[in-house]
């Protein structure tokens, strides 16, 4: 067990993490709306603590050394909730990039979109790119942005790009394909996440999750704080990954 760097203000004084972190994890940031609806607040409350909370968790996240960190923002399905919610989630990551910006690279973020910047409003796509721009040479963490994004929308938009390169049946590999996605060049995420108790990938991540281990809280997003995140790395310690092997096999391996 690594003891956590002791930082101020923090109360998790000499808490242990388990030797294996991972180094990507994605986060299903969800229950922004109960959250807000169990105060008595406006759904958009909930988004607003919401991004306070990304703050947080991207300090967290650098303290224990992950290297990756991908967020769903938006799904390609969230264009169905009422127009005046769409519009204040647009306008929510617009003041995201425009309050944090500086910050982020200082602090050596590196920020990158995941999804489709078709349909996104052109002052926005303009916001994100200048965003991924601004920050493309940072190394200390990677953190993908999945705004407009839908797994299955993903794989598509992989295949048409596929066919319009003229690839030939036999040259389409699980290797090429991957090299087709939105996350091209980035190890699959080791952990996923998915606060407010929901049990399902809502269209996440479905090609790289694949092996991917999965992590459920009940706690609602804006509460999902640094012994949150440190209750899933632990949990993620002890999990085996098997990848199809036997444990026989993987104690061979670890000789
Ligand atoms: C997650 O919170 C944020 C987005 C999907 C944009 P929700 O808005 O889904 O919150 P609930 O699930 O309704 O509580
Ligand atoms: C998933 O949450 C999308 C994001 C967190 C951005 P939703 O709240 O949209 O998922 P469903 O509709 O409950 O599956
Ligand atoms: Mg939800």
């Amino acid at each position: 067990m690594i003891p956590v760097a002791k930082t101020q203000n923090d109360d998790l004084l000499f808490e242990s993490l388990p030797e294996r972190v991972p180094r990507h994890i994605a986060i299903i940031m969800d229950g922004n709306g109960r959250w807000a609806k169990s105060r008595g607040l406006p759904r958009t409350e909930g988004h607003r603590y919401g991004t306070e909370n990304l703050r947080r968790t991207l300090k967290s996240c650098v303290e224990f050394g992950v290297e990756i960190l991908t967020i769903y923002a938006f799904s390609t399905e969230n264009w169905s909730r009422p127009p005046l919610e769409v519009r204040m989630l647009m306008r929510i990551l617009e003041m995201v990039i425009d309050r944090e910006l500086k910050e982020l690279h200082e602090n050596g973020v590196q920020i990158r979109h995941i999804g489709e910047m078709e349909g996104i409003a052109p002052v926005l796509q303009k916001k994100i790119q200048y965003a991924c721009d601004y920050t493309k040479d940072n190394t200390r963490l990677i953190l993908n942005v999945a705004f407009n994004y839908g797994g299955r929308d993903e794989i598509v938009h992989a295949v048409r790009r596929i066919m319009q390169d003229g690839f030939a049946p036999e040259q389409v590999t699980e290797d090429l394909i991957s090299r087709y996605l939105y996350t091209c060049g980035l190890p699959d995420p080791d952990l996923i996440i998915r606060t407010s108790g929901e049990l399902r990938v809502s269209n996440f991540l479905i090609w790289q999750g694949a092996y991917s281990e999965y992590y459920a809280t009940p706690a609602y997003w804006p509460d999902f704080d640094k012994e949150e995140l440190r209750k899933a790395l632990v949990e993620y310690g002890q999990r085996k990954r098997r990848f199809g092997k036997t444990d026989e096999q993987l104690e061979s391996e670890d000789e």
